[in-house]
Parts: structure tokens; C-alpha cells; sequence
């Protein structure tokens, strides 16, 4: 069972929001009868109709991009510029799970399944996402126990459960560090070590979980594989049997 704006947002025929907006207006009958409530629970079995028109369940679909640089990892752009979605042609409602700055490149998974993305991005599932950021300067030991131990981002403390010198260069004073991290902020990455007193220049996400750029070259994508997907949804299992 889930709540009827849910299901109508589900089926790709509107947002959430719109979907309510819908509801409230009368124009969404569940076999037969208009409901108004936000809140009103329907199934498989139920038959949808928005202004008269029934709603057909969309098909679940999982990509994996290797993201560009230059590129919004969003739905739509006010300014009308190439969104991550237009990389993609299919014609179910894709959205990315999470979202990667527009000079960020690297593995960004894009779906339409809700239940999918949040088990993703939930802290709680600690799902690790690692990145390659060329930073200006070398890294020092002090820091690399700093972001280890935790810094403050947009005042909560968040930490690096990995951090690693891949590689520095002396002569052009950079970096290339590996970091860890559970979280998914906003610049979260470039914001822990603009604490620590590092700019970085360059950022790529190599891995989420097991998901990584094997055999995609930049802009390329590919779809889940059904043993990918199941993957992912373990995951949540995991962390139940962990609440019992
Ligand atoms: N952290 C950042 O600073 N930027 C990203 O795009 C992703 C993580």
C-alpha cells in the first residue's frame, strides 16, 4: 500500500507536489470515486485516473554515467543548459541519486525509483562513496587526522572514513588524494578540505559502493544489471535484520 500522490508521482504522470495539488482539487478518482484525501492508501489492484486519464505504473529503470565535466547533475535547468538526464534517451522520468557539482565527473547513478536512490543516499546505510580530488598543496599528516577525526560542513560534523596520498607533485604543488566518505552534502568533499586549508582543483567520484566507471568512458552510461540492482536492495535488508 502506499499514499495516492505517491502513486500518481510513481507512475511519471506529475511531482509529488502536482500530484497533491491534483487530489485537492477533485480530479483524481480511485475506481470510480473522486478522493481528496492526501493521505488515502491504494495498491496494484486500484485503478488511478488524473482528470480522467488512468495512470499505467512506469517501468523501473537504473543507469550508471560516467558524468561529464561541465554538466548539472539535475532534472531540469532554469537557464535551460544540458542536464545529466539528456545524456540518457528513454522515456521514463529519470532523476539523478544525488547530485554531482558541475565541474564534478564521475559515477552518478540515475533511476526512477525512489526506494532505490534513498538507500543509496540514506546516511544511516553508510554506503561509501570515494573520490580522487587533486588539491592544491601537499597534504599533510595533520590534516589527513583532521578529516579522519571529523570537520564541521555547514555546521555538522562529518568525517572521512578514508583518506589517502595517492600521489604528489612538488614541482606544480598538488595532491592527488583518495578520500571516503557515507554522507552526500552539497560540496560536501570540497568543503572538508576547504576546513582543513586546501583548495580543491579537480574532483572525481571513482566509486558508490560497487558501482564504478569500469568500461565507461566520459559522458558514456550503461544500464544496471538485474544483479546490480538486487545488490543494492540487500543492502536495506542488511541494515533491518540490524534493527530487529
Ligand atoms: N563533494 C563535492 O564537493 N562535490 C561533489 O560534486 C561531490 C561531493
Amino acid at each position: 500500500m502506499e499514499r495516492l500522490q505517491k502513486a500518481i508521482a510513481e507512475a511519471g504522470v506529475t511531482s509529488r507536489r502536482k500530484a497533491e495539488q491534483f487530489i485537492l482539487a477533485g480530479k483524481v478518482k480511485v475506481n470510480g470515486k473522486v478522493i481528496q484525501e492526501l493521505g488515502y492508501k491504494v495498491d496494484e489492484k486500484d485503478r488511478i485516473e488524473v482528470e480522467g486519464v488512468p495512470i499505467t505504473k512506469e517501468k523501473k529503470v537504473y543507469f550508471l554515467l560516467n558524468k561529464p565535466r561541465e554538466m548539472i547533475s539535475s532534472v531540469s535547468d532554469e537557464k535551460h543548459r544540458k542536464t545529466v538526464v539528456d545524456l540518457i534517451p528513454c522515456k521514463e522520468r529519470i532523476y539523478p541519486v544525488g547530485r554531482l557539482d558541475y565541474d564534478t565527473t564521475g559515477v552518478l547513478l540515475l533511476t526512477n525509483d525512489g526506494e532505490f536512490a534513498n538507500i543509496l543516499m540514506h546516511p544511516s546505510k553508510e554506503v561509501e562513496k570515494v573520490y580522487i580530488a587533486k588539491i592544491k598543496g601537499i597534504l599533510k599528516g595533520e590534516a589527513i587526522k583532521e578529516l579522519k577525526q571529523g570537520v564541521l560542513v555547514d555546521g555538522q560534523k562529518v568525517k572521512a572514513e578514508r583518506v589517502k596520498v595517492r600521489k604528489i607533485d612538488p614541482k606544480k604543488n598538488t595532491s592527488m588524494v583518495e578520500i571516503s566518505i557515507h554522507e552526500g552534502k552539497n560540496h560536501q568533499v570540497k568543503k572538508m578540505f576547504e576546513s582543513v586549508g586546501y583548495e580543491v582543483l579537480k574532483l572525481k567520484r571513482e566509486r558508490i559502493s560497487f558501482f564504478d566507471l569500469t568500461g565507461l568512458k566520459s559522458g558514456e552510461y550503461r544500464p544496471l544489471t538485474p544483479k546490480e540492482i538486487a545488490k543494492v536492495f540487500a543492502l536495506k535488508k542488511k541494515e533491518k535484520k540490524h534493527e530487529k
